[in-house]
């Protein structure tokens, strides 16, 4: 194993964020599954699509329509290219953000081919304008142009190659009616079990060609958020430590020695979650407290604190939704080291 810097850069960077940054977005490709059956977890999910991805490959027909919803970090981007991959055809990638106007999903389309799979990240944000030239696009494969303008524009319809949208958002809520309704097929991806972790640890450890012990794993895991995208973070960052440090394996003596160094807690909570939880202990000790105050005082959009923290905080039983606001539980405060809070159903 070659030597690696300890990179001092990204230990300041907060290491259980579901989100990854740019440089972090490129190594992912190197993990990536790129078959189902090395997808590992989300059972009953893989297995409504493999019926879907079976049946259009036996009858010879083009893929409906997929939609994908999920935290981030858990596997979609990963999906829709294992779909182009499974269904032999090429992957196009953009996202809602990036396609402003229709012009720009209308070159993307035309140049598609028959078979060919679009993959629309975060497809909740499409502009209203962008999303009245996909309806069409969907279900007849037909879009409309103008082109020019003032009183000399005028509308061309062009027909499109058989292609399947396959579109990622982090809750389908956000999604408006119209387009959810002309998807064939939802899948909601959930957060991840411990041992689904782990064995993503090995599989990840196994292309990365550094030595784990099984034990190691599972700690790397349970600190993981329940996201597989920060359990192959955590990985990469104990290896570098370990390898900082001339340790050949990553023993679990190693691997806790790097996670308390790098400040990972047992729960494996980061620094905005940390901070919901203060708030929910501390400044509104057991008050109910709304998303909007909650997101305020974390400096965070409502839609990241209700989207990327909430569903683990909620799964770990930490906080609970009532109708009047969130609530932290007794196993918050005593995480936080205090007395208090609302006995927790788990
Ligand atoms: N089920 C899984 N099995 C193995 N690796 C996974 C799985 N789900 C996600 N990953 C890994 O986690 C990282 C993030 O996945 P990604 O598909 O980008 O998530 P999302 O698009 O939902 O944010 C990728 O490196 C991917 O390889
Ligand atoms: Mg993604």
């Amino acid at each position: 194993m070659t030597k690696h810097e300890l990179d001092l850069e990204s230990l300041r960077e907060p290491l259980v964020t579901p989100f990854a940054n740019e440089q972090e977005r490129r190594g992912e490709a190197s993990l990536r599954p790129t078959q189902l059956s090395e997808f590992v977890g989300q059972r009953e999910l893989i297995g409504h699509l493999e019926v879907v991805l079976g049946s259009a490959k036996s009858r010879g027909q083009t893929l409906d329509h997929l939609l994908f919803a999920g935290p981030p970090g858990l596997g979609k981007t990963s999906l829709a290219s294992i779909v182009a991959n499974e269904m032999g055809s090429g992957l196009r990638v953009t996202s809602g953000p990036v396609l402003s106007r229709p012009g720009d999903l209308a070159a993307l389309m035309s140049d598609l081919q028959d078979g060919d799979v679009l993959f629309i990240d975060e497809i909740h944000r499409l502009s209203r304008a962008v999303e009245e030239v996909l309806y069409p696009a969907m279900e007849d494969r037909r879009l409309d142009v103008m082109i020019g303008r003032g009183p000399s524009a005028r509308s061309i319809r062009l027909d499109l190659a058989h292609f399947t949208l396959v579109g990622a958002t982090t809750r389908t809520g956000l999604v408006a009616a119209p387009l959810r309704d002309r998807f064939g097929f939802v899948g909601q991806l959930d957060l991840y079990a411990s041992d689904e972790l782990a064995t993503i640890v090995v599989r990840s450890a196994g292309l990365l060609e550094v030595e784990i012990a099984a034990t190691a794993a599972v700690v790397i895991a349970r600190r993981s958020r329940g996201t597989p995208r920060i359990a192959n973070r955590l990985l990469r960052r104990v290896r570098d430590f370990a390898s900082y440090n001339d340790h050949p394996t990553l023993s679990d003596e190693v691997t806790l020695d790097a996670l308390a160094l790098f400040g990972v807690d047992e729960l494996g909570l980061d620094k905005i979650d940390r901070r919901i939880l203060g708030l929910l202990c501390d400044q509104f000790a057991n008050q109910p407290v709304g998303l909007t105050t909650l997101a305020h005082a974390c400096g965070e959009e409502p839609s990241t604190i209700e989207e990327a923290y909430e569903p683990f905080l909620l799964r770990e039983g930490l906080i609970v939704r009532t109708p009047r606001g969130r609530v932290a539980t007794e196993r918050a405060f005593a995480h936080v080291g205090r007395q208090g809070g609302l006995k927790s159903l788990f």
